[in-house]
């Protein structure tokens, strides 16, 4: 039964260069968010896609001497195979080329204009080709001089369409103020406000086709074409245009793009057009590698998709979200990850299970017995599950991905204590029956602590959750409803006789010979 509609999005890449460690991890923050939202019975619709359309890419495709949409729907191509490699679970992917899309791009202009909320005017300043975007005194540095993210800064002077954006500024910073929590996490949203201290300009949202023709034309003057940041905002709303979606739940994106498109052009525009505000922005941080950003232009963060490639998208998948904390930025080294794949994946998960599958097969026929004896250890581990799932929900429920994954470690450190105290080795070997009851209600704790875990862990590892549970003889979990609860379900249960979840890695591929 549904608990209601949830729709969320992630920033549309820009089709100008292959996909990288930010990319991934973005779309895979989204996809835990939407996989723990449908396993909290949401009805979810996720989408995300492609910026095709600016200057950068034309730039790119007349470097390349290529046609800007041969270029894209290469690029479209790179995209879509990454989001199939991390098992990401988008219900649609825009690209802002399609007609459905520039259909309402249009619609929207026209309504803009038509209701004067749309003028012409001649313009004189400075133009940033990399930000695509008019800068004005107040980005210069104390210097005089632009800051560095600008790139090359020329002068022009032409006309111009814009949005009466100054005209939104006041609803605006009442829309913040009466929601505290509008961007995630909160600090953001203070970034945003004192950006709204000052008096802001309105927005230029054309470019003539003298400098730029690959965009969408202005439905009031063909000479034109749509600034890109307006342009992209709107595949937001265009992809569920028909399907009745409206407002969206949560926006993720990058912190570089938060103030002002998001947070300042997104929410006036909709205001303008008579169309709710997203509910919700999270906005996470980048991560670095050797503490520079990773990105396009440095071409630093390629190879690291091949580690989803070699040890499976869902080591990678846990990686990510267990090393940034939501907001903050991050450091990514492959020696960390081969850190967490041997401790947190291979020893703490992996070899437990195999534990408990050699156990039960050489003690219990393979079959998971009945926990008939329960003592001071027993209790203590479903106690610990009891408030390890409590905190689970709730964290991650409040994007602390991070720290859910933390304390679900806890857990099952504590289940690998658990084995170790009562060593089922040893009471296999004891004739005494209240021995062969301690290790029947031993397997029997561990089957269903494991069975817990991977019910929990479904939306961060999607296959290995499935495949672990298959190994208990279960199907994979679809919802948390009742399923996070201790219980017998595991009586019975035929155990697979041994599975390698996380192999370990070979040496001579490691980041330790180097
Ligand atoms: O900004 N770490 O596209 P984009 C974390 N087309 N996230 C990163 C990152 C890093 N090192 N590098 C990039 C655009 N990202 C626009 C968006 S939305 C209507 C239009 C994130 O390809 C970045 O913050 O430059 C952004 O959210 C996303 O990747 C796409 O970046
Ligand atoms: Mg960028």
């Amino acid at each position: 039964m549904s608990k209601g509609r949830f729709y969320l999005t992630t920033a549309i890449d820009y089709a100008n260069g292959a996909p990288h460690l930010g990319h991934a991890y973005e779309k895979i923050l989204a996809d835990v968010i939407a996989r723990h939202q449908r396993m909290r019975g949401k009805d979810v619709h996720f989408l995300t896609g492609l910026d095709e359309h600016g200057q950068k890419v034309q730039q790119t495709a007349e470097r390349q001497k290529q046609d800007p949409q041969i270029l894209c729907d290469g690029v479209a191509a790179l995209f879509r195979e990454m989001l199939c490699l991390l098992n990401i679970s988008n219900d649609d992917y825009i690209r802002t080329t399609e007609p459905r899309h520039k259909k309402v791009v249009q619609s929207l202009l026209q309504k803009l204009f038509d209701a004067g909320l749309i003028y012409r005017a001649e313009y004189t300043g400075f133009y940033s080709v990399r930000q695509e975007q008019f800068l004005h005194d107040k980005d210069r540095k104390e210097d005089g001089t632009w800051p560095e993210m600008f790139g090359e800064v020329t002068q022009i002077t032409e006309a111009n369409y814009f949005f009466r954006l100054a005209k939104f500024q006041p609803w605006l910073l009442e829309h913040l103020q009466s929601n505290p929590d509008f961007i995630y996490p909160r600090f953001r949203q203070n970034q945003v406000v004192e950006f709204l201290k000052d008096p802001i300009n309105d927005l230029c949202i054309s470019r003539p086709k003298t400098r730029l023709t690959w965009g969408i034309e202005l439905p009031f003057d063909k000479d034109y074409v749509t600034y890109v940041w307006f342009d992209a905002l709107v595949n937001y709303y265009s992809a569920v245009a028909d399907k009745d979606r409206w407002p969206a739940d949560v926006h993720v994106i990058g912190k570089d793009i938060l103030v002002p498109p998001h947070a300042v052009y997104w929410p006036c525009m909709l205001k303008a057009l008579g169309l709710e505000p997203p509910r919700r922005i999270v906005v996470h941080g980048w991560w670095n590698i050797a503490g520079a950003k990773a990105s396009k232009s440095a071409g630093n963060a390629i190879d690291t998709l091949d580690l989803a490639r070699k040890h499976g998208a869902d080591a990678f998948r846990y990686f990510l979200i267990r090393e940034m904390t939501v907001g903050q930025d991050s450091e990514f080294t492959q020696a960390q990850f081969e850190t967490r794949y041997r401790t947190d994946l291979g020893n703490d998960l992996g070899n437990l299970l195999n534990r408990l599958l050699n156990m039960t097969g050489r003690y219990a026929d393979g079959i998971v017995p009945e926990a008939k004896l329960d003592e001071a250890p027993e209790q203590a581990v479903r106690e610990l599950w009891a408030t390890t799932a409590t905190k689970y929900l709730a964290l991650s429920s409040d994007y602390q991905l991070k720290e859910s994954l933390e304390d679900l470690w806890i857990f099952i450190r504590s289940l690998n204590a658990y084995i170790e105290a009562r060593a089922p080795w040893k009471l296999g070997k004891s004739e005494d029956p209240t021995d062969k009851a301690r290790l029947q209600s031993c397997l029997a704790h561990i089957a269903e602590g494991l069975r817990l875990t991977a019910t929990a862990l479904t939306p961060v590892m999607p296959t290995i959750s499935q495949k672990l549970l298959a190994d208990l003889g279960v199907p994979e979990a679809t919802t948390f409803e009742g399923t996070l609860v201790w219980s017998n379900a595991l009586k019975g249960k035929k155990l697979a006789e041994k599975d390698i979840l996380f192999p370990p890695i070979i040496e001579a591929e490691s980041s330790a010979k180097t």
